[in-house]
């Protein structure tokens, strides 16, 4: 879906652009933007997987690369971003993934690879937008008394929690997408591309 004039997404190219980092302590930290493992543009727009770094990416940390001209996000969950995700099933659309929006080896309580690192495609299922992240909890996120952090689609307020999995009852249907990838090491992650043999 594109972007148009009834839906402002152009945070959606900004975050592209930029990395977002926040933190269930409320501490800003600003994690660099993956420029050097990029491919180039050519590659890009043949969808070529892009290997990322996430060696300095701290516990409450998110970072975005871009993949096929789409946002990618990398969560390093908390401990205790872990452990909230299993208490709001009740309120979510599809709490344990049954519709596809991710490979396989996501299908799990998570949603990822390894449960510390949520890998998802930043972009709303309803028109499109790039949801905001808000990793406060309680009141303080301004959402809700019980909101365990996740992100709000600003134009027409789909929430998701820290697993890309949508609330009920919101114009988004679905959860966000998992995109295809495996890890190279344990500090880089290769996006685009499954792991041969899995
Ligand atoms: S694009 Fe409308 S709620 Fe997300």
């Amino acid at each position: 879906m594109s972007c148009d004039d009834k839906v402002d997404c152009g945070r959606r190219r900004l975050l592209v652009a930029t990395s977002v980092a926040g933190g269930v302590a409320g501490v800003a930290a600003v994690v660099p933007f993956v420029g050097s493992l990029a491919p180039s543009e050519r590659a890009k727009s043949a969808g070529a997987p892009v290997e990322v770094d996430i060696s300095k990416l701290q516990p409450g940390e998110m970072m975005t690369v871009e993949w096929r001209g789409k946002p990618v996000w990398i969560i390093h969950r908390t401990k205790e971003m872990l452990d909230n995700l299993s208490k709001h099933d009740d309120k979510l659309a599809d709490p344990k993934s049954e519709r596809r929006q991710q490979p396989d080896y996501a299908k799990n309580e998570y949603r990822s690879i390894k449960p510390e690192y949520l890998v998802a495609i930043g972009i709303c299922t309803h028109l499109g937008c790039s949801p905001s992240e808000k990793f406060k909890t309680g009141a303080e996120s301004g959402i809700d008394a019980d909101w365990p952090g996740g992100f709000l689609c600003p134009c027409h307020g789909s929430t998701f929690d820290l697993a890309g999995r949508v609330y009920k009852n919101k114009p988004a249907p679905d959860n966000l997408e998992i995109p295809p990838h495996y890890y190279l090491s344990d500090a880089k992650i290769l996006i685009g591309e499954e792991k041969k043999g899995a």
